[in-house]
């Protein structure tokens, strides 16, 4: 194992662009991915743990929660992590922190993801994908700095409360919106979407590509699909995609991406 450690999970590129920039930085750094069940949980060894996650509906992705509870961090460890969203961080550090204690942790905003919602350029403060790259990328430095000094945030990460209910509807509502997904004759079967998608949602029956109800609205298969043939009913018709244009789906879809 690295001496430090990056968990991230990231839809749509924003987070894991975080953590590649900031695993550079510091270098003698693996990234462990949360789109499915880490590779590695026990990290007790490294000198360093980070996790880089996004907000989704208030709160932690999918079952990123879940996998949390098990991941193993000594207690001599220096522990941070960012939390990406749009506009508002919700109780995801919160849990986090009550989970494994953070020394370090920020928020920072970018592109809006939630395409279904709001156009990407929807984010605060409001600006086009190349300023909030820049932008993302100057806090990665930032915080790469930050994180190699051990630096310590003064005041604990907020409880949020009104995310709590907000995120407590959320799981339903990802999954209702996903049961709108279907792809278009643009469709030409290039499999990168059943690739991509972190729970298995997507198969191919003849002709056809099926959507299961197990959608967490990450929106990496709109937004990824080379054809734009992927929508949430027709209400993304005629939304423009987005996603990180540092990241590939097959860097997404890794298990550990290490820098030396
Ligand atoms: C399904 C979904 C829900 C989201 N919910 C929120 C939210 O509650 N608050 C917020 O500020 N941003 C929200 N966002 C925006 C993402 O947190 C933000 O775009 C992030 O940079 C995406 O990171 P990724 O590209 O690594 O997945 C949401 C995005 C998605 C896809």
């Amino acid at each position: 194992m690295k001496e430090n450690v990056i968990f991230c999970y990231s839809g749509t590129g924003n987070c894991l662009d975080m953590a590649k920039n900031i695993a550079k930085s510091l270098g003698n750094t693996d990234i462990i991915m949360m789109r499915k069940y880490p590779a590695i949980t026990d990290v007790r060894e490294a000198k360093r743990v980070g996790f880089i996650f996004p907000c989704y509906g208030g709160g932690l992705p999918g079952h990123v929660e879940r996998y949390l509870h098990d991941i193993k961090v000594s207690p001599d460890s220096y522990t941070f992590a960012i939390q990406q969203c749009s506009a508002y961080a919700g109780e995801g550090l919160y849990k986090l922190n009550e989970l494994i204690p953070l020394d370090y942790w920020k928020k920072v905003t970018h592109q809006c993801t939630a395409i279904w919602l709001f156009p990407h350029t929807m984010m605060m403060p409001p600006m086009g994908a190349e300023a909030a790259q820049a932008r993302s990328e100057h806090f990665a430095e930032k915080i790469a700095n930050e994180v190699k000094a051990e630096i310590k945030t003064k005041r604990k990460p907020s409880k949020a409360v009104a995310n709590k209910v907000e995120h407590a509807k959320w799981t339903e509502m990802a999954r209702s919106i996903g049961m709108t997904l279907k792809a278009n004759d643009n469709c030409v079967m290039c499999g990168q979407c059943a690739k991509l998608c972190p729970t298995g949602n997507i198969r191919y029956q003849g002709k056809a590509v099926i959507f299961g109800d197990k959608c967490i609205s990450c929106c990496g298969c709109v937004n990824y699909c080379p054809q734009e043939a992927i929508n949430f009913g027709k209400i993304t018709e005629k939304r423009e995609r987005y996603h990180n244009v540092n990241v590939t789906v097959d860097e997404l879809t890794q298990d550990i991406i290490s820098f030396e």
